[in-house]
């Protein structure tokens, strides 16, 4: 399959090179796209080198699937231009994920949505992809009535600089020196902030509407009430949750503890007698999202409460994209259908 990862040298696109590496899939030529900032540049791939090019109108003649992890803006430019070039575009930003004719697919939950997909499938939202694999086994076997969850977000949300600059401002403040914030609004380091997504005027950053629109989309349950709060934490690449679920009647939590030990992409971490559960430092650089502290919610008899710890790159947005890819080939489904756009 030609390949194509338009944002290569960000965070979430050296992640998509290591994981097609790691899960030997099946490539016949790879491109590497990215600004004119980046191109010319040299990326090592399974001991090949290959140069970054600038994206441009040719760059996806002979591509298959196009990963794209460059920014909404750029995919609003590119993915629509890619797939009048015969390309499948697995999308990671935001730019067309509630768009009615664009599926938003996480393998685990609703891989029979990529099936309908018009040339473009959109990559959820990072915090609504580790919260929906953790809670969607419950959901099969009793309808959740209402969500109440608070996000712990890693640096690595806001791209590979943010990551860089959260080290520096470490640094720098244990070497008494003032830190500097230029990719994030403010210091992350030693601090935290509410996401600095733009803000709605019923109070809602765009971050916290994601897992509420999103998280309805991908279960196909537009009943669903959400509410979020999403925070900015000094982590580098791991999100966290606390999840409060309300069901119509109450969830035995042995019964919620064995679906979620069961359910795939997920792995139940609780040890009761040491206090040990789920830490961004274990969720780092793994597959699954890590699960425990799951519990009767004492102020409601329909409640339980739950923690979680997953890699936002990789689960949160790398992952799920390969994952994506690999759904297109087992099921065929690489065909751009005529109906879909042309540029
Ligand atoms: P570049 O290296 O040329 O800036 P991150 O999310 O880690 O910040 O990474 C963003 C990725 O998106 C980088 O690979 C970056 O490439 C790429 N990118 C950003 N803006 C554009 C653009 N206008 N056109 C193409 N690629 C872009």
């Amino acid at each position: 399959v030609n390949v194509a990862i338009l944002g290569a040298t960000g965070a979430v696109g050296k992640e998509l090179l290591e994981l097609l590496a790691e899960r030997k899939f099946p490539l016949k030529n790879l491109k590497l796209l990215a600004s004119t900032r980046s191109a010319g540049s040299k990326i090592i791939f399974q001991g090949q080198e290959i140069v970054v090019e600038a994206v441009a109108d040719s760059s996806f003649d002979d591509v298959d699937i196009l990963l794209a992890s460059a920014g909404g803006s750029t995919s609003k430019a590119w993915a629509k231009k890619a797939v009048a070039a015969g390309a499948v575009v697995i999308d990671n930003s935001s730019a067309f994920r509630m768009d009615e004719t664009v599926p938003l697919v996480v393998p685990e939950i609703n891989p029979e949505a990529a099936g309908k997909h018009q040339g473009i499938i959109a990559n959820p939202n990072c915090t609504t992809i580790l919260m929906g694999v953790a809670i969607y086994p419950l959901h099969q076997i009793q309808p959740i009535k209402r969500v109440v969850v608070a996000t712990y977000q890693s640096a690595s949300g806001a791209g590979a600089r943010a990551m860089e600059e959260a080290k520096i401002q470490a640094r720098d403040i244990l070497d008494g020196k003032q830190p500097l914030a230029e990719v994030l609004p403010y210091p992350i380091a030693f601090n935290l902030f509410p996401h600095n997504s733009p803000l709605n005027d019923q109070g809602y950053c765009e971050e916290e509407l994601k897992m509420v629109n999103e998280t309805r989309k991908i279960f196909n349950a537009p009943e669903i009430r959400v509410t979020a709060t999403c925070v900015r934490v000094p982590i580098l690449r791991a999100h966290s949750e606390t999840v409060n679920l309300e069901f119509a009647q109450p969830f035995d939590v042995e019964q919620a503890r064995e679906l979620i030990a069961a359910a795939p992409g997920v792995k139940l971490v609780e040890d009761w007698q040491s206090n040990y559960f789920p830490m961004p430092i274990d969720a780092t650089g793994q597959d699954p999202v890590l699960v425990g502290r799951i519990r009767q919610d004492i102020s409601h008899p329909c409640g339980l409460e739950l923690w979680l710890c997953g890699d936002q790159i990789r689960k949160g947005a790398a992952l799920n994209a390969i994952q994506i890819a690999e759904l297109l080939l087992e099921k065929n489904l690489l065909e751009v259908p005529d109906s879909a756009f042309s540029v």
